[in-house]
């Protein structure tokens, strides 16, 4: 055997229990009380949580947007990842119009067998459907354990959006091949609109990033995906949703049985449109942009109340140098934020106050983005799962800082952010890869994670 838990408490999504867990090859191989077994390692975890490792199922490593290349490599961004509890991470590779999929994901795939701390996956972002041929990649992409694609219904002037005639054909042609479509919702005409409007009035703080994209713009968006999804009776995950009404909508239609996936992120839990009148506010610009505490409020109710399926970062940092070439124009903003370092002690420390239990942080965090997405070695501690584990300790008190983070962006939304309770280990597949403020694995550790089809 080579590694034994002794005397922690196992959180899984539906309850909580003392016992021992045990590790060999990699997997869980077993979990019981006063376990009699002999390891080449016991770690004593007593008083502590024992956790599934987080999935943090919406990550943008290197990805060529705004004028730049987000901040984190595939080597940074998942070693912040492991440092805060994430052991997998979903990114979503970007197809440039014309090229193929298949050849985007593999040339993604041989970067991380080189440079990734953490297990990995891809969510494909199609921008073209190629005069057809991209139908039949994705068949082979799924084979392949690509089983979700990406829809951006935004970025029009940069090549990225997708129509609703593609966003249809997308949502049957997934639906035939047991896979998801991912969809950024926003309506790109009326931003463009208020953009060109704010813009000739010289309004160009980034309060205005906000204003051109404020709850309604996002809402007919989410409205218009459940209204093609409900018809075309397809699945479809709405991601970084941040508005009451379109949240309100999915809601709906889940209540009524639609297969509807709804994911949150942090910064839409803990910030509000407020962030865009600061004087450092061109660093909180995402998109979509942190509305108000009406929405705020309705996510985390949604949230509490199990109508939220996922809560995930959008990782897409950028350095503070190329968010200042937005200082007089909003639109020269690289739209992204940190995250993937901060989702579970988040979530956590939410879970230690009271807010939610860590039975839903788990479920929110783990469980459910493995059960969406064809995980089926991820999620849980289970026996048989990979032994991707985070020790929690309830009373370590920690503070947020750009210093203690394992990134390689200079500045973080997260700043002076006050967690009770902070993962102290996190071992990936078994291997200890975060001890007590260290990253102590190696680039190349992480392994793909081959989905399996719905
Ligand atoms: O502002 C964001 N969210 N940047 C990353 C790309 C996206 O829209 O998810
Ligand atoms: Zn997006
Ligand atoms: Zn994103």
């Amino acid at each position: 055997m080579d590694l034994l838990f002794k005397g922690g408490t196992i959180v899984t999504a539906t309850g909580s229990f003392e016992a021992d867990l045990a590790v060999d090859k990699e997997k869980i191989v077993a979990i019981g009380k006063n376990l009699d077994i002999k390891a080449d390692k016991s770690v004593d975890v007593s008083g502590k949580l024992i956790l599934p490792g987080a999935i943090d199922a919406h990550t943008h490593m290197q990805m060529p947007f705004g004028g730049t290349v987000s901040a984190d490599s595939y080597l940074s961004g998942s070693r912040a990842a492991v440092c805060g509890g994430v052991t997998t991470i979903f990114d979503y590779p970007v197809q440039h119009k014309g090229e193929s999929i298949l050849g985007l994901i593999n040339s993604k795939k041989e970067i991380c067998e080189n440079d990734a701390c953490s297990d990995y996956a891809f969510h494909c972002c199609i921008t073209d459907l190629n005069g057809g041929a991209i139908l039949d990649e994705m068949e082979e992409a799924v084979k392949e354990g690509i089983t979700s694609f990406k829809c951006f219904l935004v970025y029009k002037k940069e090549g990225m959006m997708v129509d609703d005639g593609m966003l249809a054909t997308l949502l049957l042609r997934a639906k035939e091949l047991g896979a998801m479509i991912n969809v950024h919702a926003e309506n790109p005409d009326l931003i463009d609109l208020r953009t060109a409007n704010y813009l000739k009035e010289g309004k160009t703080s980034a309060w205005y990033h906000y204003m051109s994209r404020p709850e309604f713009v996002e809402a007919e968006a989410d409205k218009r995906v459940v209204h093609w999804a409900s018809h075309l009776k397809t699945p479809v995950y709405i991601v970084h949703m941040a508005d009451k009404e379109g949240l309100m909508a999915c809601i709906k239609a889940k209540s009524e049985g639609e297969e509807i996936y709804v994911e949150t992120c942090p910064q839409y839990l803990e910030f509000t449109s407020d962030v865009y009148k600061r004087e450092d506010g061109r660093n909180f610009v995402c998109s979509p942009p942190m509305k108000g505490e009406e929405s705020r409020e309705a996510i985390w109710n949604a949230i509490k109340a199990g109508f939220i399926d996922t809560v995930a970062t959008d990782h897409c940092p950028f350095q503070s140098y190329e968010k200042d070439w937005g200082k007089d124009d909003f639109t020269k903003i690289p739209n992204g934020c940190a995250g993937v370092e901060n989702l579970y002690p988040y979530m956590l420390d939410a879970a230690n106050r009271g807010v939610i239990s860590f039975e839903r942080a788990v479920e929110l965090c783990s469980t459910n983005p493995a059960k969406i997405f064809g995980c089926k070695n991820k999620g849980a501690i289970e026996v048989g799962k990979d032994a991707d584990i985070v020790i929690y300790d309830k009373e370590k008190d920690f503070k947020v800082s750009v210093s203690n983070m394992h990134s390689d962006y200079d500045h973080t939304i997260w700043e002076g952010k006050e967690l009770h309770g902070y993962p102290i280990q996190t071992y990936l597949r078994g291997n200890l890869v975060y001890d007590n403020g260290e990253f102590v694995g190696k680039p190349g550790m992480g392994k793909f994670v081959k989905r399996e089809r719905r």
